[in-house]
């Protein structure tokens, strides 16, 4: 719980002083709560973009931007990443604390039990074209999992919230699985329960019919992996969605499908796709050069994909397991000598090296090693997004449950309206 410093913060306006009071969390700046603003002082806060306004008050993820931190739970992301696996870390996320033996077997047990979809969800595979983008057929199938749930969907009774959760969590991977066979034209491959979660998403993945598929450990540890680092990041674009949405009363599955939209965009989770589709582009380690002076240019409008952050002002702590992650994989698959790799790493060395850069401190995010990873596993471009949905679908119902338990407001935003002033409606022949 947010707690009263004591403390108040004044604002004098046209010859008055308006008190607000400031308030601590556990960690990061404290908040100035200006809620009563409007009614008191009759002028709103303008922030487009929310640099300096926090949304909600949270007790699942921090971010320190200067010191390059990101805790789940008071958790550090290297640590989960190297000692802990992926439904570990959502039952840390979704319930606060880390699971005993029994709790995990609980936990993993009900999530396995849910990984089969409702065999008619299979019909809207086929309504989509071949060549949709499976962002697409994500956001359209898991939107649909209310038209199949119903008893999952009531918000105000718990029960239901956990059933909407572990279903989120379990069905996740074999929607996206199911977008990448559809798209591929091959048969839909379903789960199975003596699988890992990450085994068995390699497995819908790649499997076949016609023969037996043997999920190397290598990759089902980098795809592990993978889904941590992308389980939470506090009130990020795709989870304020998720928030906002919730906040109407919406279903989780509305609102996670909202989540899907949002991640889409290339500033957000699109960038794993952009960025790799940028190196190839790029092609040859000789024109990187040439790269770094157009994102530079303020006439170009082109960027760095995967690089940037609008909280990580040192480094991105994911990308740093990631960049580790990358190397371990690539060595054990023998793609060292890759084009792609090869400009990525001069792209990396020429940025960090480049007054620009250092000067608006953008370095290498998690999206600038993952594509490289999920590439070397196998993986077209058009899935990486997919694959982040997947992972952060944790996280996103993690804030749901927990804005859901806590408040019952709808979201509301305000505005500095610049359009016209009232005016009388003319007539078509007068105009
Ligand atoms: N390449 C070149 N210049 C950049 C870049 C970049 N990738 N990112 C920011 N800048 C410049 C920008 O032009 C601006 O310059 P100026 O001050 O001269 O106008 C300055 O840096 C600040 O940029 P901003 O757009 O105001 O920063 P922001 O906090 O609003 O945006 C960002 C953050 C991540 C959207 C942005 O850095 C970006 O577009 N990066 C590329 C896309 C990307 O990799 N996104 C993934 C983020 S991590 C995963 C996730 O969150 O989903």
């Amino acid at each position: 719980m947010a707690k009263d410093t004591g403390r108040k913060a004044t604002l004098a306006l046209d010859g008055k002083n308006y008190d607000f009071p400031i308030y601590s969390g556990t960690l990061g700046p404290d908040v100035v709560d200006i809620g009563k603003l409007y009614a008191q002082a009759d002028v709103f806060t303008f922030d487009p973009g929310f640099t300096s306004t926090g949304s909600c008050e949270s007790a699942i993820t921090f971010i320190d931007g200067d010191k390059g931190e990101l805790l789940y739970r008071g958790y550090p992301i290297d640590q989960l990443a190297e000692k802990s696996h992926y439904l570990e870390v959502c039952y840390l996320l979704l319930y606060g604390e880390l699971p005993t033996v029994a709790q995990m077997e609980d936990f993993e047990g009900r999530v396995t039990k849910h990984t089969m979809l409702h065999e008619q969800m299979k019909n809207f595979y086929s309504g989509f074209r071949r060549d949709a983008h499976p962002m697409a057929v994500v956001c359209g199938v898991v939107g649909a999992m209310s038209a199949f749930y119903h008893d999952s969907t009531d918000i105000n009774d718990p029960w239901q919230r956990e059933v909407a959760t572990i279903r989120l969590i379990a069905k996740l991977p074999t929607i996206v699985a199911w977008a990448f066979k559809y798209a591929n034209g091959q048969p839909m491959v379903y789960p199975r329960n003596d699988l890992s979660y990450a085994e068995n998403f390699l497995h819908m993945c790649f499997a076949v019919p016609a023969e037996t598929y043997e999920v190397s450990p290598i990759l089902s540890k980098a795809m592990d992996r993978i889904f941590t680092l992308h389980a939470d990041h506090e009130q990020n674009a795709s989870t304020s969605t998720v928030r906002l949405a919730g906040s109407s009363g919406a279903n989780p599955f509305a609102c996670i499908a909202a989540g899907v939209a949002c991640l889409w965009g290339p500033a957000h989770g699109g960038a794993n796709q952009a960025c790799l589709e940028m190196l190839r582009e790029i092609g040859s380690v000789d024109k990187v050069g040439e790269a770094v002076a157009r994102a530079k240019d303020k006439n170009d409008p082109f960027r760095l994909m995967g690089f940037g952050h609008r909280v990580y002002k040192n480094f991105d702590p994911r990308a740093k397991v990631m960049k580790e992650s990358c190397d371990e994989v690539l060595g054990l698959l023998g793609i060292e000598d890759n084009e792609t790799l090869k400009v990525a790493k001069e792209l990396e060395r020429i940025a960090l090296e480049d007054e620009y850069f250092i000067e608006k401190k953008l370095y290498p995010n998690v999206d600038f090693y993952s594509g490289i990873i999920l590439e070397a596993m196998g993986f077209p471009t058009s899935m990486f997004t997919p694959i982040f949905a997947l992972s952060r679908t944790v996280g996103w119902i993690s804030q749901w449950k927990e804005m859901v338990e806590e408040s019952s407001r709808i979201g509301r935003p305000r505005q500095l309206y610049t359009g016209p002033t009232a005016r009388d409606y003319t007539d078509v022949a007068a105009r």
